[in-house]
């Protein structure tokens, strides 16, 4: 069921998806996205690497990412129309952009500050944008790991708990169905990345972060305190014991009481 090929993949006619490669497997698609962009100076905005296995995925703070055969694990280079310092703003489109995707195929999906997506405290979606810059342009690497028709029991070692389409749906899906909605969703997103307050509008009604009492590991810090509300930049502000807090990035945990 992954109907993942090069040639249908191309005739979806997104403008994400202009040049596309497929691979049965890899170590990563970040880092074959990454070595497109060091390697040849047509790559450009709109490439989409995908394979069905990844031997070596990584998600954010490099952990580990179980890529079997089953999920959608793809990298999309991004070329962005908008000043490198606004780039972070590409990981909140993201998120929300595939939140409304899989919300169409009927999977309940909230996002988890920035950009995790889960289902109840279980997550289905890890987004990672890695930017930087080549031959003086600036690149984002957009990453999606999406756990597709798999058992959220073969994912083991994550070190928190997962759901699958799998799981959730009750049947498997066409990936290359589920990667059309995502690829459309994401362009709509990313086109209106100017308009970003319209954006964590969105990403506010999807948010299943705020209101909760959180812990964040911030660059070696631990942070807690109860978050409240996002900045325009879509920083997260926290409520502490020192006063309010913005937090840019960092690893948050939810706390119970
Ligand atoms: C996270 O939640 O930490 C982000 C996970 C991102 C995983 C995807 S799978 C496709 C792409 N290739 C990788 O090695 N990582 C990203």
């Amino acid at each position: 069921m992954d109907g993942l090929n090069k040639r249908k993949i191309e005739g979806f006619g997104s403008s994400l998806a202009r040049r596309v490669e497929v691979h049965e497997e890899i170590g990563s698609t970040q880092e074959r996205a990454r070595e497109l962009i060091r390697t040849d100076p047509n790559v450009s905005h709109g490439t989409l690497v995908v394979s069905k296995v990844q031997r070596g995925g990584w998600g954010r703070l490099k952990r580990r990412w179980d890529s079997p055969k089953g999920g959608l694990w793809m990298s999309l280079i991004l070329r962005p129309r908008i000043p490198a310092s606004l780039a972070a703003r590409i990981t909140q489109a993201a998120a929300v952009g595939v939140a409304k995707a899989l919300r169409g195929l009927g999977v309940g999906v909230r996002i988890k500050w920035p950009n995790d997506l889960l289902v109840g405290d279980r997550k289905i979606c890890g987004i990672l944008a890695e930017s930087g810059f080549e031959r003086g342009e600036s690149f984002v690497i957009l990453g999606i790991g999406l756990n597709a028709n798999l058992d959220p029991g073969g994912l083991g070692g994550m070190g928190y708990e997962v759901a699958t389409l799998r799981s959730e749906l009750g049947h498997d899906v066409d990936l290359s169905n589920v990667l059309e909605a995502i690829l459309r969703s994401l362009e709509t997103e990313l086109d209106r990345i100017d308009d970003f307050a319209a954006i964590l509008q969105d990403w506010k009604s999807l948010d299943c972060t705020l209101g909760r009492q959180v812990r964040v590991h911030r660059s070696g810090k631990i942070l807690e305190g109860k978050a409240v509300d996002l900045s325009p930049e879509g920083a997260l502000i926290l409520c502490t014991n020192d006063g309010l807090i913005e937090v840019f990035e960092g690893d948050v945990a939810y706390l119970r009481f």
